[in-house]
């Protein structure tokens, strides 16, 4: 009787329980074990329809971009969409000053006008199948780790190589997943001839900023439009004028329809790294350790480029990527070490760890989480000390100057395309305090015991980090582009003999031979340790579902459109429209500085509705950028291309109270593509659902 009334309860509550976020990054071979509870969420397309090796499906619509963002297809004429900061590259090789793309934004009118981009691929999943047996085989138990790892090795070489075919441009990997528990093929086909559609002016693709980065409410209009060429016969071909439009097995449909709060969503992209696994261990070193220690140090970069920039309009031209490029991280670490900290991740996973222990006492896994934890406390030091060089010295632009020109003469390059790129955008007064403020927080935060030989002794005779940086910059040669141009080959000595070469060395050897050394043990050994936590966590809690952690490859995420209190007393509702582009709009502030054309459209009236971005639950991370969010029916509503920064620790432990993608509505990319564009041309070749 009593059951029967818990049972009741439970059914009750479940029904009225609002619909929570989802944790988890799907394998789409696999998806056949969750569609049911997809289809619970409102998914209404068959597990066959994500993924088949026998018909086409969802999974022949979306391409890795790159080497680290996701792209969809979305007509028979190989058209693709992605973010304008996965494209952002590309826009920037196209621009000159006649042209400058990046500011004012790229149409192309006709096939003809599409432009080329060597070097840029994208891959298609053909297939993915489990081959753990295949991978081991040879291997058994009694042997040890080394021979393990040449068993693993030869088997995957010989795998990859029967698959392996350039002529068609065919491209196999083995994965270790699960911590090398499983092993799984991928195999792709990839197109090298991919052309440059469309992009919007910055001002609407990168509207907002680092200021909006990882935020909300956010009004990016982050897009940019690509085709795939393919030879005569839709295979890869490098660039060619004959070759054709790519013949996708499949693309996507897209829904105008809209979306609002509570409707099913689906990211079907390739998420880069997570580790939802790891042991309280390495959460506390990220939360309290890392993030705090590189959020300070980039703090004081930021700053110092910052107070450049304002004061200087060419300045801030050529600090604005660099600034982007350490704001990004800088601003996601902050969230994550928050959201580490507000979920007492650290005291629930040693909670955890206390409970594993004893069910695993007597087992084959007593003491691994001892082990795990010695382990950690050898790396911990170390690993901080290579975090600070990296953050620290490695970050001052004339030592790494210094060390690129060397290599170059050393390899017998012409020095003279490196200093162009580097003098374009190097401002002396900005990288001399940031030598000051890094070394000075390099002596006064590290052991001594973790500071060079040379270091010591530099520091010492010069008294300051000012008066080293005054003697430094005064005789390097780096700082003089006419000298550097005039270099050859047989300067290579007085090169190494420069101040900013030598400190550079002197630090890069020291890391080389006492602390990589030491961290390329540890990481074996703590990766080994985790191929029996993995597995044995999954015995432990046999119930649960575990996905591998994110590694580039294809995943499957689904959730809903949903909004988020981010504090007390304030709730975001899921949708933004351009009416918030108008008030956020301010020509003095660069991030706020819209087209003129949208301000004009803007006024016409009738335009307030217009949606721009909408939140979602779906389980991303970086390398999500530009992927497929698409409903209930498989219909593309949108792209992603961000997280909200209160929710970045869900590489480490998912919160669904916190946790949300930020995708650009996909009417919005139609819209700017048709106001601002003038590009509606290229609707004649998608297909509308609605
Ligand atoms: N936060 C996004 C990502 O991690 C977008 C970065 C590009 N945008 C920018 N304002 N820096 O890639
Ligand atoms: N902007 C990120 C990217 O380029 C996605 C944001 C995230 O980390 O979720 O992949």
């Amino acid at each position: 009787m009593k059951k029967y009334l818990i049972c009741g309860a439970l059914t009750l509550l479940a029904a009225f329980q609002p619909l929570r976020a989802d944790e988890g990054m799907w394998l789409p071979m696999l998806i056949s074990q969750r569609i049911e509870d997809m289809q619970a969420h409102g998914f209404r397309l068959t597990a066959e329809d994500v993924y088949s090796v026998n018909q086409a499906s969802l999974k022949d619509a979306v391409v890795l971009f790159g080497s680290g963002c996701t792209g969809e297809v979305v007509s028979r004429e190989g058209l693709l969409f992605t973010n304008h900061h996965c494209g952002y590259g590309q826009i920037q090789q196209h621009s000159s000053v006649e042209h400058d793309y990046l500011k004012d934004g790229f149409w192309a009118m006709n096939r003809s006008e599409e432009l080329p981009n060597p070097g840029l691929t994208v891959s298609f999943l053909e297939r993915m199948d489990e081959v753990t047996d295949a991978v081991l085989k040879g291997y058994v138990p009694t042997m040890s780790e080394a021979q393990r790892d040449s068993v693993v090795k030869a088997n995957s070489d010989v795998i990859v190589r029967q698959l392996t075919d350039p002529d068609k441009g065919v491209r196999a990997s083995v994965e270790a997943l699960y911590y090398a528990n499983q092993y799984f093929l991928f195999v792709y086909k990839v197109y090298r001839d991919v052309r440059l559609v469309g992009a919007p002016p910055s001002s609407i693709g990168k509207f907002g900023g680092d200021t909006d980065n990882w935020m909300w409410p956010r009004h990016t209009g982050d897009f940019s439009i690509f085709r795939i060429y393919a030879d005569k016969n839709n295979e890869p071909s490098d660039y060619s004028e004959d070759n054709i439009p790519y013949t996708p097995k499949r693309f996507f449909t897209v829904s105008r329809a809209g979306v609002k709060e509570g409707d099913f969503t689906f990211v079907y992209g390739c998420p880069g790294s997570t580790k939802e696994y790891v042991i309280s261990d390495e959460v506390r070193y990220v939360g309290e350790i890392s993030d705090p220690q590189k959020i300070a140090l980039r703090t004081q970069r930021l700053d110092i480029q910052k107070k450049y920039m304002s004061q200087d309009q060419a300045v801030r031209i050529q600090y604005s990527s660099k600034n982007a490029g350490v704001s990004n991280a800088w601003k996601k670490w902050q969230g994550e070490e928050k959201g580490i900290a507000r979920l007492k991740t650290v005291a629930a996973k040693q909670d955890f760890e206390r409970r594993f222990s004893v069910w695993a006492a007597g087992t084959r896994y007593e003491g691994l989480v001892e082990r795990l934890h010695e382990l950690y406390a050898q790396r911990e030091p170390v690993y901080r000390a290579y975090e600070y060089y990296t953050e620290t010295v490695r970050t001052v632009e004339l030592l790494q100057f210094a060390s690129n020109v060397a290599s170059a003469l050393q390899g017998g390059r012409p020095v003279d395309a490196l200093a162009e790129i580097f003098y374009k955008d190097y401002f002396q007064p900005i990288d001399e305090e940031i030598f000051v403020a890094m070394l000075e927080a390099y002596d006064r935060q590290m052991n001594p015991g973790y500071k060079p030989a040379f270091f010591r002794e530099k520091l010492a005779s010069y008294g300051s980090v000012e008066a080293w940086r005054d003697d430094l910059f005064s005789k390097s040669l780096f700082t003089d582009r006419a000298r550097v141009l005039a270099l050859k080959e047989a300067d290579l000595e007085a090169v190494k003999a420069d101040p900013a070469y030598a400190l550079y060395d002197a630090f890069y050897q020291w890391y080389r031979e006492d602390i990589q050394p030491v961290i390329t043990r540890l990481d074996r050994d703590i990766r080994l340790a985790y191929r029996d936590y993995m597995r044995a966590q999954m015995e432990f809690e046999p119930d649960k579902d575990f996905y591998p952690d994110a590694n580039l490859t294809l995943r499957v995420a689904y959730g809903h459109v949903a909004g988020y209190s981010p504090s007390d007393a304030i709730y975001y509702a899921p949708v933004s429209t351009l009416m918030g582009i108008m008030e956020k709009d301010n020509p003095d502030i660069f991030d706020y500085d819209i087209p003129q054309a949208l301000r004009d459209i803007y006024a016409e009236g009738g335009h307030d509705g217009q949606p721009v971005c909408f939140l979602a639950t779906n389980h991303t991370s970086g390398g999500n950028s530009g992927s497929p969010v698409i409903n209930a029916d498989g219909n593309l509503i949108g792209i992603n291309f961000d997280r909200v920064w209160e929710g970045t620790m869900s590489d480490l432990v998912f919160d669904p109270d916190y946790c949300r993608n930020i995708s650009l509505d996909i009417r919005y990319l139609l819209f700017v593509t048709k106001e601002i564009g003038h590009a509606d041309w290229l609707f004649d070749e998608m297909v509308f659902a609605d």
